[in-house]
């Protein structure tokens, strides 16, 4: 019943009015229900652009101006997740009745990704200190490790599905060090991060939500028991050292726990692989770059970057007006959706000159807004940065022939952009 409940308040109602809106000719209710701009939605971007910087539409409004994006992302008058006081009350006190704390997924609050302060400032300050740039430095060696491991693996083998045998295995390795999961738990844990990964899109089916719900109860089951497990056997991981905070003003409780836990680990590899494999599958398209970087490795962080702004593996976040607001001279009422698409901000000319070109050495590609920005900026961008150039740089050393093969596919969700599967031949030339 509760399960029903939560289904139609976060995607039935969507499905219902997005459904009559794409009748009546709205862009982002047609760009939700058509499938096809999964596969490309840069056109549909470019056509938001074409209307104005920010576009009303009957159920949100939504910008893909790379100012906008900045300017709401970086604002204190929009928040990360709805506000439950400024709902109706029997609204509000449905969506908490039919809360389930064994079922809270990234975009259920406490996770920091839809919090705001005090909580939000306090979540984020336990877990930071592993990810600043520094400290993730300091990983270089035990990535390095990982990705050898990884190729080794690979030895005497030509034709493999990249995304399953390197993309998604070297970023849930690294992050599982970081937070003490063992390595016999990684198959489960990438099995379940994808089984959940479209809880970030809005308007799934009954069918679709069931199956995400059921990952993410099983997904929180593991991590409870992994947690009393580090709580008995303490590591020198970040989860460990979460764990043992006694202090009662930095204390997180058990929900925030597991909330903090959870999206640090699925963050962590859930959008990385999509990083690595975006960034193969660009170079094998594009050989001209991948001999550029070949003949000089100090180009690596520069595709990592023009991957992002071209690829972004997050192609769109959401921001609910906290207050009346204007921007762009047009006035927000408190509640407004604005849905901001990073992707569309990445190809936005006014910034990026010839913007669907994919330059290893684009100038101001680092400029992209694929890790977000302001309070929510990506806490492992980094990490994601670095084990995208380790990562690259040491398939391509070993494999410098490698090549495309046939039967390439599109992961099936909207927010996350990424490849499901990749095959290649490893030594296309021998
Ligand atoms: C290429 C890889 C990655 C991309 C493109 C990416 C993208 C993003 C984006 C767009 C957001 C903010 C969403 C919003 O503003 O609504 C975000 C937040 C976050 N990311 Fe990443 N991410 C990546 C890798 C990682 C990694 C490796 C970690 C592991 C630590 C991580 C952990 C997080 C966390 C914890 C947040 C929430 C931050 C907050 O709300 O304050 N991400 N990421």
């Amino acid at each position: 019943m509760k399960t029903t409940i939560r289904w139609a308040m976060q995607h039935g109602v969507v499905r219902m009015a997005a459904a009559r809106a794409a009748k009546q000719g709205d862009l982002q209710a047609q760009f939700m229900r058509d499938s096809r701009h999964r596969a490309d939605p840069f056109p549909f971007y470019e056509q938001v652009r074409s209307r104005g910087r920010v576009v009303r539409g009957r159920l949100v409004c939504v910008t893909a101006s790379y100012e906008v994006v900045s300017e709401v992302l970086r604002s204190d008058d929009w928040r990360a997740g709805p506000d439950e006081d400024v709902m109706p009350a029997p609204i509000r006190r449905l969506a908490r009745w039919s809360r389930d704390p064994r079922a809270l997924g990234p975009v259920d609050p406490p996770s920091m990704l839809v919090v705001e302060p005090p909580d939000h400032t306090r979540y984020r300050k336990l877990v930071s200190k592993v990810f600043t740039a520094r400290a993730v430095e300091g990983l270089r060696p035990q990535i390095e490790a990982v990705a050898n491991q990884l190729l080794d693996d690979l030895a005497g083998q030509d034709e493999v599905d990249l995304v399953a045998s390197y993309a998604e295995r070297l970023p849930v390795a690294v992050i599982s060090q970081i937070l003490g999961v063992p390595p016999q738990d990684h198959e489960r844990v990438l099995r379940l991060g994808h089984l959940a990964a479209p809880s970030l899109d809005v308007g799934l089916s009954y069918r679709e939500f069931r199956v995400v719900d059921a990952a993410v109860r099983e997904f929180q089951d593991w991590l409870g028991t992994h947690i009393e497990r580090l709580r008995h056997h303490p590591g020198d991981d970040l989860l460990s050292q979460l764990v043992q905070i006694e202090d009662g003003g930095e204390r997180l409780d058990q929900v925030e726990l597991k909330a903090t836990a959870g999206l640090v680990l699925a963050a962590g590899f859930e959008t990385t692989v999509n990083l690595l494999g975006s960034a193969v599958s660009l170079l094998l398209e594009h050989r001209d770059q991948l001999e550029l970087v070949q003949k000089d490795a100090t180009l690596w962080a520069g595709v990592v970057d023009e991957t992002l702004r071209m690829e972004g593996p997050v192609q769109m976040t959401g921001r609910f007006a906290l207050r009346d607001t204007t921007l762009e001279g047009q006035h927000f009422s408190p509640g407004t959706v604005m849905v901001t698409y990073l992707g569309g901000a990445n190809r936005d000319p006014q910034v990026f000159e010839n913007p669907e070109v994919f330059d290893v050495r684009r100038p101001n590609a680092r400029d992209h807004l694929s890790f977000s920005g302001g309070r929510h900026f990506c806490l492992g961008a980094a990490l994601a940065r670095l084990e995208g150039e380790v990562g690259l740089r040491a398939l391509f050393d070993r494999f410098p022939d490698l090549e495309a093969g046939p039967g390439a596919q599109r992961r099936n969700t909207r927010v996350l952009r990424g490849w499901q599967t990749l095959p290649v031949r490893l030594n296309a030339r021998r």
